[in-house]
């Protein structure tokens, strides 16, 4: 059975698709793409995005473009998109925010006093998304296709870990600011995924550079307990949700969670 919300000619755009479950959403989404569906990957490393790229299933078109999200201004990410497709030529749009970073783990809340690092941080968690988020909408306003913006969250964004206050404050806040875009614009389909703990990069930092005592022993009893998702199993399970669509847009859906959510 096919996927409705990625059917017809799809522009899929993804953040953070050089590795980790940013590539493997590119890998399986592709797979369920109609001909004629395009991916657009954006990235750091050059070699991760095409490592994606060739792992793409061979009827569709991918691209793939090396830029730091921290910095890209709203006219760069524009000129970036429109380099590589036509927007007229799409019944849908896909973008998956997935882009992100931890921050520094070996800090408490009172050791976090510089505004630079702040900036910097929240330039690219929360700031690049929401201008991505902005730009996209721009330049397919005047096209007929469907919306459909999934933001990957966690559930740091909703349950405090400590030492991770960089990284809960950011997915908390870029969370509310998909749910606002999707308050606003009742026409787009928003889901806020959170997609368990996973084997990633991101997770190794996690597990190697988090200070806090408490939390290094609790990812250590997952990892001994076998609770570690693969980015296979985190990103099957976002294809159900998106299949059954059981939530409501702007919904915060975590991959433990039974549906519907309302
Ligand atoms: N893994 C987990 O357990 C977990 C749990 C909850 C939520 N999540 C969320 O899931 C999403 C994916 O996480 P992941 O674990 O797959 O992370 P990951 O493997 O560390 O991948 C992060 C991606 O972001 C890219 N990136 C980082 N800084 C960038 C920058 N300045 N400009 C452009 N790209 C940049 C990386 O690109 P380069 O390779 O080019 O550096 C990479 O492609 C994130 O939003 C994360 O918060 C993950």
């Amino acid at each position: 059975m096919g996927v409705d919300v990625l059917s017809g000619k799809v522009f899929l755009l993804i953040t953070g698709a050089s590795q980790g479950i940013g590539r493997q959403i590119a890998v399986t989404f592709s797979g369920l793409l109609e001909k004629g569906s395009k991916l657009l990957l954006l990235a750091l490393d050059e070699g991760g995005l095409k490592g994606t790229a060739d792992k793409i299933s061979k009827h569709v078109a991918v691209d793939f473009k090396e830029v730091d999200l921290a910095v890209a201004t709203a006219d760069q990410l524009s000129e970036i998109i429109k380099k590589s497709i036509n927007p007229a030529q799409f019944d849908r749009i896909v973008i998956v925010h997935n882009v992100a970073s931890m921050g520094d783990l070996s800090k408490l809340s009172t050791d976090m006093a510089d505004f630079d690092y702040w900036r910097k941080y929240y330039d690219l968690n929360v700031f690049s998304p929401a201008v991505l988020n902005s730009v996209v909408m721009k330049l397919f306003k005047n096209v007929e296709c469907k919306k459909v913006v999934i933001n990957m969250t966690s559930h740091a964004a909703v349950l405090p870990v400590k030492c991770s206050g960089y990284y809960c404050s950011g997915k908390a806040a870029r969370e509310m600011f998909f749910k606002v875009f999707a308050g606003e614009y009742p026409e787009a389909n928003v889901l806020n995924y959170s997609p368990g703990t996973v084997k990633t990069q991101l997770f190794d930092t996690f597990r190697d550079t988090v200070a806090d005592e408490g939390e290094q022993k609790k990812i250590h009893e997952m990892i001994s307990n076998d609770q570690i998702l693969t980015t296979e199993q985190t990103v099957n399970r976002l294809v159900d949700i998106l299949k059954n669509q059981l939530y409501k847009s702007g919904a915060h859906v975590d991959y433990y969670d039974k549906l519907p959510i309302a």
